[in-house]
Protein backbone atom coordinates (compact mmCIF):
# COMPACT_ATOMS: atom_id res chain seq x y z
CA UNK A 1 0.00 0.00 0.00
CA UNK A 2 3.04 2.72 0.99
CA UNK A 3 5.04 1.85 -2.13
CA UNK A 4 1.84 2.05 -4.84
CA UNK A 5 1.03 5.66 -2.77
CA UNK A 6 4.66 6.53 -3.15
CA UNK A 7 4.33 5.49 -7.02
CA UNK A 8 1.21 7.76 -7.41
CA UNK A 9 2.87 10.34 -5.70
CA UNK A 10 5.73 10.61 -8.13
CA UNK A 11 3.66 9.84 -11.28
CA UNK A 12 1.43 13.23 -10.39
CA UNK A 13 4.64 15.25 -9.84
CA UNK A 14 6.15 14.39 -12.62
CA UNK A 15 2.66 14.99 -14.49
CA UNK A 16 2.93 18.75 -12.77
CA UNK A 17 6.37 18.75 -13.77
CA UNK A 18 5.36 18.01 -17.44
CA UNK A 19 2.36 20.24 -17.96
CA UNK A 20 4.26 23.61 -16.41
CA UNK A 21 7.18 22.76 -18.57
CA UNK A 22 4.68 22.79 -21.54
CA UNK A 23 2.89 25.89 -20.71
CA UNK A 24 5.87 28.17 -19.32
CA UNK A 25 6.32 30.95 -21.40
CA UNK A 26 9.68 31.22 -22.63
CA UNK A 27 11.55 34.27 -21.14
CA UNK A 28 12.58 36.69 -23.88
CA UNK A 29 16.21 36.08 -24.59
CA UNK A 30 16.78 40.12 -23.84
CA UNK A 31 15.38 39.83 -20.13
CA UNK A 32 17.93 37.67 -19.18
CA UNK A 33 20.84 39.35 -19.82
CA UNK A 34 22.13 42.85 -20.05
CA UNK A 35 21.34 44.87 -22.71
CA UNK A 36 24.98 45.87 -23.99
CA UNK A 37 24.71 46.95 -27.24
CA UNK A 38 21.83 48.27 -30.15
CA UNK A 39 21.11 44.40 -31.27
CA UNK A 40 19.83 43.67 -27.40
CA UNK A 41 17.78 46.78 -27.56
CA UNK A 42 16.05 45.41 -30.79
CA UNK A 43 15.60 41.52 -29.84
CA UNK A 44 14.30 43.54 -26.32
CA UNK A 45 11.67 45.11 -28.56
CA UNK A 46 11.14 42.38 -30.63
CA UNK A 47 9.98 40.50 -27.56
CA UNK A 48 7.84 43.30 -25.95
CA UNK A 49 6.44 45.54 -28.58
CA UNK A 50 3.10 44.07 -29.84
CA UNK A 51 4.31 42.54 -33.17
CA UNK A 52 2.23 44.83 -35.63
CA UNK A 53 4.00 47.70 -34.36
CA UNK A 54 7.63 45.95 -33.96
CA UNK A 55 6.68 45.20 -37.69
CA UNK A 56 6.12 48.39 -39.34
CA UNK A 57 9.64 49.76 -37.00
CA UNK A 58 11.64 47.66 -38.11
CA UNK A 59 10.77 47.15 -41.43
CA UNK A 60 9.89 48.96 -44.87
CA UNK A 61 9.09 48.88 -48.23
CA UNK A 62 9.10 46.30 -50.74
CA UNK A 63 10.87 43.08 -50.51
CA UNK A 64 13.09 45.02 -47.88
CA UNK A 65 16.19 44.90 -50.02
CA UNK A 66 17.57 48.02 -49.03
CA UNK A 67 17.25 47.42 -45.12
CA UNK A 68 19.71 44.68 -44.89
CA UNK A 69 21.73 46.84 -47.40
CA UNK A 70 22.47 49.14 -45.17
CA UNK A 71 23.66 47.43 -42.33
CA UNK A 72 25.83 45.19 -44.85
CA UNK A 73 27.50 48.13 -46.51
CA UNK A 74 29.20 48.98 -43.04
CA UNK A 75 30.52 45.81 -42.47
CA UNK A 76 32.63 46.10 -46.26
CA UNK A 77 34.23 49.16 -44.79
CA UNK A 78 37.50 48.46 -42.41
CA UNK A 79 38.84 50.51 -39.91
CA UNK A 80 43.13 51.06 -39.86
CA UNK A 81 44.40 50.86 -36.49
CA UNK A 82 47.31 53.20 -35.34
CA UNK A 83 49.53 51.73 -32.39
CA UNK A 84 51.29 53.82 -30.14
CA UNK A 85 49.95 56.73 -31.14
CA UNK A 86 48.60 57.81 -27.34
CA UNK A 87 44.93 58.94 -27.22
CA UNK A 88 42.98 58.70 -23.67
CA UNK A 89 41.02 61.86 -23.93
CA UNK A 90 38.34 62.27 -27.03
CA UNK A 91 36.28 65.42 -27.81
CA UNK A 92 33.27 63.93 -29.11
CA UNK A 93 31.80 67.31 -29.55
CA UNK A 94 30.97 68.69 -33.40
CA UNK A 95 29.16 71.72 -35.02
CA UNK A 96 25.68 70.70 -36.41
CA UNK A 97 24.94 73.78 -38.89
CA UNK A 98 27.30 76.03 -36.68
CA UNK A 99 26.04 75.24 -33.20
CA UNK A 100 27.93 72.73 -30.91
CA UNK A 101 26.67 69.53 -30.29
CA UNK A 102 27.79 67.14 -27.61
CA UNK A 103 28.02 64.63 -29.59
CA UNK A 104 28.72 64.13 -33.51
CA UNK A 105 24.88 61.31 -33.49
CA UNK A 106 21.44 62.83 -33.40
CA UNK A 107 18.27 61.99 -33.18
CA UNK A 108 16.27 61.48 -36.60
CA UNK A 109 12.62 61.63 -37.18
CA UNK A 110 10.13 59.07 -36.79
CA UNK A 111 6.54 58.21 -36.06
CA UNK A 112 5.22 55.85 -33.49
CA UNK A 113 7.13 57.44 -30.39
CA UNK A 114 3.83 58.12 -28.30
CA UNK A 115 2.65 54.81 -29.35
CA UNK A 116 6.03 52.93 -27.82
CA UNK A 117 5.84 54.51 -24.83
CA UNK A 118 3.66 56.84 -22.76
CA UNK A 119 4.66 61.00 -23.68
CA UNK A 120 7.07 59.13 -25.99
CA UNK A 121 7.68 62.31 -28.57
CA UNK A 122 8.61 64.07 -25.31
CA UNK A 123 10.84 61.88 -24.09
CA UNK A 124 13.00 62.09 -27.18
CA UNK A 125 12.97 65.48 -26.87
CA UNK A 126 13.88 65.88 -22.96
CA UNK A 127 16.40 62.46 -23.92
CA UNK A 128 18.03 64.79 -26.50
CA UNK A 129 18.08 68.18 -23.93
CA UNK A 130 20.20 66.23 -21.52
CA UNK A 131 22.68 65.00 -24.04
CA UNK A 132 22.90 68.25 -25.89
CA UNK A 133 22.38 66.70 -29.33
CA UNK A 134 19.99 67.28 -32.24
CA UNK A 135 17.01 66.11 -32.55
CA UNK A 136 14.36 66.20 -35.42
CA UNK A 137 10.81 66.36 -34.58
CA UNK A 138 8.87 64.58 -37.66
CA UNK A 139 5.80 67.27 -38.87
CA UNK A 140 3.62 63.82 -37.95
CA UNK A 141 4.55 63.73 -34.40
CA UNK A 142 2.37 63.46 -31.71
CA UNK A 143 3.12 66.35 -29.78
CA UNK A 144 3.12 69.98 -30.93
CA UNK A 145 5.93 71.72 -32.06
CA UNK A 146 5.35 74.18 -28.69
CA UNK A 147 5.27 71.85 -26.41
CA UNK A 148 8.26 69.94 -27.39
CA UNK A 149 10.12 73.20 -27.34
CA UNK A 150 8.58 73.85 -23.96
CA UNK A 151 9.52 70.23 -22.35
CA UNK A 152 12.97 70.40 -23.39
CA UNK A 153 14.19 74.02 -23.58
CA UNK A 154 18.46 73.61 -24.15
CA UNK A 155 18.17 70.74 -26.98
CA UNK A 156 19.12 71.96 -30.41
CA UNK A 157 15.53 71.11 -32.29
CA UNK A 158 14.81 70.68 -35.88
CA UNK A 159 11.44 70.18 -37.51
CA UNK A 160 10.97 67.79 -40.28
CA UNK A 161 8.54 68.31 -42.87
CA UNK A 162 7.29 66.89 -46.50
CA UNK A 163 5.84 69.29 -48.35
CA UNK A 164 2.11 69.63 -48.39
CA UNK A 165 -0.53 70.63 -50.57
CA UNK A 166 -1.54 74.29 -50.51
CA UNK A 167 1.62 74.74 -49.05
CA UNK A 168 0.36 74.05 -45.51
CA UNK A 169 3.66 73.28 -43.89
CA UNK A 170 4.49 77.16 -44.15
CA UNK A 171 2.63 77.23 -41.36
CA UNK A 172 4.58 75.03 -39.39
CA UNK A 173 8.03 76.60 -40.38
CA UNK A 174 6.45 79.68 -38.78
CA UNK A 175 5.15 78.18 -35.50
CA UNK A 176 8.49 76.45 -35.27
CA UNK A 177 10.69 79.47 -35.82
CA UNK A 178 8.67 81.63 -33.29
CA UNK A 179 9.07 77.82 -30.79
CA UNK A 180 12.82 78.52 -30.90
CA UNK A 181 13.63 76.20 -33.49
CA UNK A 182 16.72 75.95 -35.10
CA UNK A 183 16.73 74.22 -38.70
CA UNK A 184 13.99 73.04 -41.21
CA UNK A 185 14.26 69.38 -42.63
CA UNK A 186 12.52 69.10 -45.98
CA UNK A 187 12.40 64.93 -46.49
CA UNK A 188 12.56 64.17 -50.31
CA UNK A 189 9.64 61.99 -50.62
CA UNK A 190 6.82 62.29 -52.14
CA UNK A 191 4.64 58.79 -52.85
CA UNK A 192 4.62 56.50 -50.71
CA UNK A 193 6.06 53.04 -50.73
CA UNK A 194 4.20 50.02 -50.49
CA UNK A 195 4.52 47.59 -47.49
CA UNK A 196 3.43 43.96 -46.95
CA UNK A 197 1.22 43.29 -44.48
CA UNK A 198 3.62 42.56 -41.44
CA UNK A 199 5.42 45.92 -42.20
CA UNK A 200 2.18 47.51 -42.47
CA UNK A 201 0.80 50.87 -40.82
CA UNK A 202 -0.71 49.72 -37.73
CA UNK A 203 -3.58 51.11 -36.92
CA UNK A 204 -3.13 52.06 -32.99
CA UNK A 205 -0.31 54.36 -35.01
CA UNK A 206 -3.31 56.23 -36.53
CA UNK A 207 -3.55 59.09 -33.72
CA UNK A 208 -3.93 62.81 -33.70
CA UNK A 209 -1.65 64.88 -35.48
CA UNK A 210 -1.54 67.65 -33.15
CA UNK A 211 0.40 69.73 -35.59
CA UNK A 212 -2.25 70.17 -37.54
CA UNK A 213 -6.53 70.29 -37.08
CA UNK A 214 -6.24 66.86 -38.22
CA UNK A 215 -8.05 63.95 -36.16
CA UNK A 216 -5.42 61.08 -38.19
CA UNK A 217 -2.24 60.58 -38.83
CA UNK A 218 -3.92 58.32 -42.41
CA UNK A 219 -5.89 61.27 -42.66
CA UNK A 220 -3.06 63.75 -43.38
CA UNK A 221 -1.01 61.71 -45.41
CA UNK A 222 -4.02 60.72 -47.67
CA UNK A 223 -5.09 64.49 -48.11
CA UNK A 224 -2.62 67.09 -47.11
CA UNK A 225 1.02 65.60 -48.20
CA UNK A 226 1.85 66.51 -51.96
CA UNK A 227 2.89 63.51 -53.85
CA UNK A 228 4.53 65.21 -57.05
CA UNK A 229 6.73 67.71 -55.63
CA UNK A 230 9.72 69.85 -57.45
CA UNK A 231 12.64 72.01 -56.90
CA UNK A 232 10.09 74.83 -56.98
CA UNK A 233 8.40 73.78 -54.00
CA UNK A 234 11.76 73.93 -52.28
CA UNK A 235 13.08 77.24 -53.38
CA UNK A 236 9.36 77.98 -51.80
CA UNK A 237 10.64 76.64 -48.60
CA UNK A 238 13.86 78.15 -48.86
CA UNK A 239 12.74 81.78 -49.55
CA UNK A 240 9.90 81.76 -46.73
CA UNK A 241 12.26 80.84 -43.34
CA UNK A 242 15.00 82.47 -42.06
CA UNK A 243 15.95 79.25 -40.58
CA UNK A 244 18.67 77.37 -42.45
CA UNK A 245 17.11 74.34 -44.26
CA UNK A 246 18.33 70.88 -44.41
CA UNK A 247 17.44 68.35 -47.30
CA UNK A 248 17.07 64.91 -45.96
CA UNK A 249 16.70 61.70 -47.74
CA UNK A 250 19.34 62.33 -50.98
CA UNK A 251 21.62 59.74 -52.57
CA UNK A 252 22.08 61.02 -56.39
CA UNK A 253 25.54 63.22 -56.31
CA UNK A 254 23.12 65.25 -59.08
CA UNK A 255 20.81 66.06 -56.62
CA UNK A 256 23.46 66.70 -54.34
CA UNK A 257 24.82 69.59 -56.33
CA UNK A 258 21.18 70.73 -57.40
CA UNK A 259 20.32 71.50 -53.68
CA UNK A 260 23.44 73.14 -53.36
CA UNK A 261 22.59 75.87 -56.44
CA UNK A 262 19.11 75.57 -54.33
CA UNK A 263 20.63 77.02 -51.38
CA UNK A 264 19.66 73.92 -48.60
CA UNK A 265 22.29 74.76 -45.86
CA UNK A 266 22.94 70.87 -45.07
CA UNK A 267 22.00 67.62 -46.55
CA UNK A 268 20.96 64.11 -45.15
CA UNK A 269 22.52 61.45 -47.09
CA UNK A 270 19.64 59.17 -46.33
CA UNK A 271 17.22 56.56 -48.16
CA UNK A 272 15.03 57.37 -44.85
CA UNK A 273 16.03 53.78 -43.57
CA UNK A 274 14.61 51.63 -46.63
CA UNK A 275 11.15 52.70 -45.72
CA UNK A 276 10.47 55.43 -49.18
CA UNK A 277 11.62 53.14 -52.01
CA UNK A 278 13.14 49.88 -52.08
CA UNK A 279 15.99 48.84 -53.78
CA UNK A 280 18.27 51.65 -53.65
CA UNK A 281 21.75 51.89 -52.78
CA UNK A 282 22.90 51.93 -49.15
CA UNK A 283 23.34 55.53 -48.05
CA UNK A 284 26.81 54.79 -46.73
CA UNK A 285 27.90 53.44 -50.71
CA UNK A 286 26.42 56.62 -51.81
CA UNK A 287 28.09 58.97 -48.81
CA UNK A 288 31.63 59.11 -50.32
CA UNK A 289 30.63 59.97 -53.99
CA UNK A 290 28.44 62.59 -52.47
CA UNK A 291 30.87 64.32 -50.53
CA UNK A 292 33.62 64.24 -53.90
CA UNK A 293 30.72 65.90 -55.59
CA UNK A 294 29.78 69.09 -52.68
CA UNK A 295 33.03 69.18 -51.14
CA UNK A 296 32.88 71.41 -47.98
CA UNK A 297 29.74 73.50 -49.72
CA UNK A 298 27.07 72.98 -47.04
CA UNK A 299 27.06 70.70 -44.13
CA UNK A 300 26.94 66.89 -45.43
CA UNK A 301 24.78 64.32 -42.42
CA UNK A 302 23.74 60.71 -42.75
CA UNK A 303 21.56 58.18 -41.60
CA UNK A 304 20.54 54.65 -42.29
CA UNK A 305 21.63 51.46 -40.88
CA UNK A 306 23.54 52.68 -37.74
CA UNK A 307 23.63 50.25 -35.30
CA UNK A 308 27.21 50.57 -33.63
CA UNK A 309 29.85 53.60 -32.50
CA UNK A 310 32.10 52.29 -35.54
CA UNK A 311 29.65 52.88 -37.73
CA UNK A 312 29.51 56.16 -36.60
CA UNK A 313 32.87 56.70 -36.91
CA UNK A 314 32.75 55.01 -40.66
CA UNK A 315 30.31 57.66 -41.77
CA UNK A 316 32.23 60.23 -40.38
CA UNK A 317 35.68 59.08 -42.13
CA UNK A 318 33.57 58.71 -45.55
CA UNK A 319 32.71 62.47 -45.09
CA UNK A 320 29.62 63.17 -42.55
CA UNK A 321 29.99 66.09 -40.46
CA UNK A 322 27.06 64.16 -38.01
CA UNK A 323 25.43 61.16 -38.00
CA UNK A 324 21.33 60.13 -37.36
CA UNK A 325 19.81 57.28 -35.75
CA UNK A 326 16.66 56.04 -36.68
CA UNK A 327 15.70 52.69 -35.45
CA UNK A 328 17.80 52.51 -32.46
CA UNK A 329 16.40 55.22 -30.62
CA UNK A 330 12.93 53.29 -30.64
CA UNK A 331 14.06 50.24 -29.44
CA UNK A 332 15.29 52.44 -26.77
CA UNK A 333 12.63 54.23 -25.73
CA UNK A 334 10.41 51.26 -25.92
CA UNK A 335 13.42 49.57 -23.44
CA UNK A 336 12.70 52.55 -20.49
CA UNK A 337 11.91 55.80 -22.17
CA UNK A 338 13.83 58.29 -21.97
CA UNK A 339 16.69 56.32 -19.79
CA UNK A 340 16.36 53.92 -22.02
CA UNK A 341 17.36 55.91 -25.14
CA UNK A 342 20.03 57.55 -23.24
CA UNK A 343 21.68 54.08 -22.45
CA UNK A 344 21.57 53.61 -26.42
CA UNK A 345 23.28 57.11 -26.93
CA UNK A 346 25.79 55.67 -23.97
CA UNK A 347 26.53 52.41 -26.13
CA UNK A 348 27.14 54.10 -29.42
CA UNK A 349 29.11 56.95 -27.32
CA UNK A 350 31.42 54.44 -25.86
CA UNK A 351 31.58 52.29 -28.86
CA UNK A 352 32.40 55.54 -31.12
CA UNK A 353 35.28 56.72 -28.26
CA UNK A 354 36.92 52.77 -28.59
CA UNK A 355 37.41 53.31 -32.52
CA UNK A 356 39.04 56.76 -31.88
CA UNK A 357 41.33 55.34 -29.49
CA UNK A 358 42.24 52.99 -31.41
CA UNK A 359 42.40 54.59 -34.93
CA UNK A 360 44.33 57.53 -32.88
CA UNK A 361 41.80 60.73 -33.44
CA UNK A 362 41.59 62.81 -30.62
CA UNK A 363 38.87 65.01 -31.75
CA UNK A 364 35.77 64.41 -34.56
CA UNK A 365 37.50 66.65 -37.41
CA UNK A 366 40.94 64.17 -36.94
CA UNK A 367 38.37 61.62 -38.44
CA UNK A 368 39.05 61.53 -41.84
CA UNK A 369 39.37 58.89 -44.43
CA UNK A 370 42.71 57.90 -43.60
CA UNK A 371 41.28 55.69 -40.95
CA UNK A 372 39.54 53.36 -43.45
CA UNK A 373 41.71 50.80 -45.29
CA UNK A 374 41.62 50.84 -48.83
C1 LIG B 1 8.95 54.11 -37.44
C2 LIG B 1 9.71 55.09 -38.30
C3 LIG B 1 9.06 56.23 -38.78
C4 LIG B 1 9.74 57.14 -39.58
N1 LIG B 1 9.10 58.29 -39.96
C5 LIG B 1 9.76 59.21 -40.69
C6 LIG B 1 9.15 60.44 -41.04
O1 LIG B 1 8.00 60.72 -40.67
N2 LIG B 1 9.87 61.30 -41.81
C7 LIG B 1 11.15 61.03 -42.22
O2 LIG B 1 11.77 61.84 -42.91
N3 LIG B 1 11.76 59.87 -41.88
C8 LIG B 1 11.10 58.98 -41.13
N4 LIG B 1 11.73 57.80 -40.78
C9 LIG B 1 13.10 57.54 -41.25
C10 LIG B 1 14.14 58.04 -40.25
O3 LIG B 1 14.11 59.43 -40.14
C11 LIG B 1 15.56 57.63 -40.68
O4 LIG B 1 15.82 58.14 -41.96
C12 LIG B 1 15.79 56.13 -40.67
O5 LIG B 1 15.11 55.51 -39.61
C13 LIG B 1 17.30 55.88 -40.56
O6 LIG B 1 17.59 54.52 -40.62
P1 LIG B 1 17.86 53.61 -39.31
O7 LIG B 1 16.52 53.33 -38.73
O8 LIG B 1 18.52 52.41 -39.90
O9 LIG B 1 18.76 54.42 -38.38
C14 LIG B 1 11.08 56.90 -39.95
C15 LIG B 1 11.74 55.76 -39.46
C16 LIG B 1 11.07 54.87 -38.65
C17 LIG B 1 11.81 53.67 -38.12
Amino acid sequence: MYFEDCVFLLVCISVIVYIYRLFKKKEPRSQSSQLICCDDFEQYARDHVPADLFGYIAGGTGKRLTIPANIEAFKKVQLMTKIFHPVINVDLRTMFLGRVADLPIGIAPSSARSVIWPDGERCVARAADDMKIVSILPMLGSASIESIAKSAPSAVHWLQIRLCKDNAHMSLIHRAEDAGFEAIVVSADGARGLRCKQHKFPTKLNTECPNFNYKSVTTVLDQLIEPCVSWHDLDDVISETKLPVVLKGVLNPDDAIEAVKHGVQGIIVSNHGGRILDGVPSSLEMLPEIKSAIGDDVDLYFDSGIRTGSDVFKALALGAKGVFIGRPVLYGLSYQGEEGIKKVFNILTEELRIAMIHTGCSSISKISPAVIRK
